[in-house]
């Protein structure tokens, strides 16, 4: 059980490349910038869409929870950890979320795991491959028979549809916008299918809350179409770190009262809770940040594919650049660190073998010098490592990024 452990040495972390994981940054500077191994580089490796994590408001809010409650609560919310705080924002992320309640959890992670209890033999789930690892988990726990359908193939999910049981429940799992590739979920024909096989929705709006929709509120808004249950990570366009689950209240209280996830764990902590309830405020008054990261994923996508990259699928400001190979995947984020560049190297299991990316992401706090120099960086270091060809191509499909109706081009 043990002995499957004993391969992992630190020699096989620099054999496999994996030494690039963990890697501690020190000094962070607005969250765009962070001291690596002695030098400054460009973080494009975080989810900070909104550029909130170094807000003054909503480091203010933070701190000021930490002088009133303290670092911690000590405890679960169900006996003693539960403040009027996270019932503020719990009140606020559902409305926000157009639903009647939500729950706050430490974790994105644990929001997904709350749908656990909701899950069992009775239940037919219907997972999209490319879903985020939280959402398998949970249908690993909850042990429903499973169903996975072709990333974004709605073909297929109608097929795996009509193929099961009729006397089970059937429950959709999407993520809004997918964290690798990048595309969004195809909600209007999700919606369509499970009406007409009487199956529930649940969205993991992680990605999509603060970036798609009129108001920022993710993919349902986008499309103006309601899922029964949406989760989400606090730790992106919120700029803390915890999840929440919003749906139907008696689901929620259901939840709130018999889901481990929610019951045996300690409390999100004051600082978290407060920062995500500033950020949620900033989120909602200051709709330029969200055209500002939304234009510079734009740039960011098209100047990128300019050079020869491969971009995929995406839409969003999930940049995941193709580099297909687990060493030059490595070697590549490798190379960018010294080009000045902090980028995200996703091999498995967060991708299939073979299908190794680097994830780039500005933020609205990045600023137009900061995507001049990622450009330039990646033209370097793209040619080195023959990802691009040596002269960019005479023309490439450009992407259109999905914007909120009202601030389309
Ligand atoms: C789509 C999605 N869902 C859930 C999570 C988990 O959130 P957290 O990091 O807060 O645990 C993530 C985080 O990476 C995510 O990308």
């Amino acid at each position: 059980m043990l002995d499957k452990a004993r391969i992992w040495t630190p020699e096989h972390l620099v054999a496999t490349g994996r030494q690039a994981y963990f890697r501690p940054v020190s000094g962070w500077y607005g969250g765009t910038e962070v001291d690596f191994e002695g030098r400054r580089l460009i973080m494009t490796a975080s989810h900070d869409y909104l550029g909130l994590s170094a807000d003054p408001r909503v480091r203010e809010a933070a701190a000021e929870a930490v002088h009133r409650f303290g670092t911690s609560l000590g405890g679960s919310r169900i006996i003693n950890g539960s403040l009027e705080l996270h019932e503020r924002l719990e009140e606020r992320l559902a409305a926000f979320l157009g639903h009647e309640a939500a729950l706050v959890l430490p974790s994105g992670f644990q929001a997904n795991l709350m749908l656990a209890p909701l899950m069992d033999q009775g239940t037919a789930v219907f997972t999209d491959f490319a879903n985020h690892a939280s959402l398998n988990e949970a249908v690993r726990l909850g042990s429903p028979v499973k169903h996975t359908f072709l990333h974004g193939n709605m073909t297929h999910l109608e097929r795996r549809l009509a193929a099961a049981d009729s006397r089970l429940a059937k429950l959709i799992l999407t993520d809004g916008v997918f964290s690798v590739d990048g595309d969004v979920c195809d909600l209007p024909v999700l919606t369509e299918l499970a009406r007409a096989h009487g199956a529930r929705i649940v969205l993991d709006s992680s990605h999509d809350l603060g970036m798609l929709g009129a108001t920022g509120a993710g993919v349902a808004e986008h499309f103006g179409l309601t899922a029964d249950l949406v989760t989400s990570a606090l730790s992106k366009s919120l700029a803390s770190v915890g999840g929440v689950i919003a749906g139907p209240a008696h689901v929620i209280r259901y939840l709130r009262h018999n889901a481990p996830a929610a019951i045996f764990t300690a409390a999100a902590a004051p600082a978290n809770v407060a920062a995500a309830l500033a950020a949620l405020d900033i989120l909602q008054t200051e709709p330029h940040r969200r055209t500002r990261l939304l234009d510079l994923a734009e740039r960011l996508h098209n100047g990128l594919r300019a050079l020869g990259f491969d971009t995929g699928t995406s839409t969003t400001p999930i940049v995941s650049v193709k580099v297909s190979g687990q060493d030059r995947c490595f070697r590549t984020w490798r190379r960018l660190c010294e080009a000045g560049v902090f980028t995200g190297p996703i091999s498995h299991p967060g991708v299939a073998r073979g299908r190794e990316v680097l994830r780039i992401t500005l933020t609205a706090a990045h600023t137009d010098h900061h995507l001049e120099h990622v450009l330039t960086a990646l033209e370097a270091v793209g040619r080195k490592e023959g990802i691009i060809p040596d002269s960019p191509p005479g023309t490439h499909t450009p992407v259109t990024i999905t914007r909120p109706p009202a601030t389309a081009a």
